[in-house]
């Protein structure tokens, strides 16, 4: 297990840190064999960029990111905050309260290593501490799919091809206080 260090960003990461979605979603694309979807890259970029900028202007209320570092380099992150648009959407409402745990990555080199873990346990504890009971997360990419279906159970909602033939959307409603490690 590679041991990190792991804080709430500052100011002066976010450079970084927006260089980092890229590196990681780019990375994650091409993986999923999604390389030629280059809009939908841009577009998450931009909405991990926004979900970062504005954890700095309401300081962590409506976004609150934790980021793993080793030597001094960013080399994973987590966020908590509302559910997303997506999540809300295609559940009709039904977690428009629930937090949700999301953009829960790390860099290729870096992954296997128990950073990911390491990330969700400090996060898992976060979400105790303010009391909340529940949280959902979501995810459209396989290999996250098998990883969170292998840790957290079946999911609450599948959604059969909403990315395309055989690109199923996967959301799990999660209890904040189980075994997971
Ligand atoms: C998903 C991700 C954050 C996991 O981070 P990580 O540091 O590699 O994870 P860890 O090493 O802490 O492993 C976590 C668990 O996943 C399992 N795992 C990790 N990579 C796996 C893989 N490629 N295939 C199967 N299982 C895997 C580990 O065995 C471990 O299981 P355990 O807790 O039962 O021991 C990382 O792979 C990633 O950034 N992927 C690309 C981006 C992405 O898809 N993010 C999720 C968006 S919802």
């Amino acid at each position: 297990m590679l041991k990190v260090e792991i804080r709430r960003p500052k100011i002066e990461d976010q450079e970084e840190l927006n260089q980092f979605f890229r590196t990681v979603l780019t990375d994650t694309f091409a993986r999923e064999g999604l390389a030629d979807l280059v809009e939908d890259i841009e577009a998450d970029i931009e909405s991990k960029k926004k979900y970062l900028q504005m954890d700095f202007e309401t300081s962590g209320e409506k976004r609150y990111f934790l980021i793993a570092l080793t030597k001094n380099k960013i080399i994973g992150t987590i966020t908590c905050g509302n559910a997303n648009e997506l999540i809300q959407e295609s559940t009709n409402g039904a977690l428009r309260n629930t937090i949700e745990i999301g953009t829960i990555y790390v860099l290729s080199e870096y992954q296997r290593q128990g950073v990911g873990n390491q990330l969700l346990a400090e996060m898992l504890k976060t979400l105790m501490a303010r009391e909340i009971q529940e949280f959902c997360l979501d995810s459209g990419f396989k290999t996250a799919q098998t990883i969170w279906k292998k840790k957290f159970g079946e999911p609450e909602y599948w959604l059969k091809d909403y990315w395309g033939q055989g690109q199923d959307h996967m959301i799990w409603k999660i209890p904040t206080k189980g075994v997971y490690f």
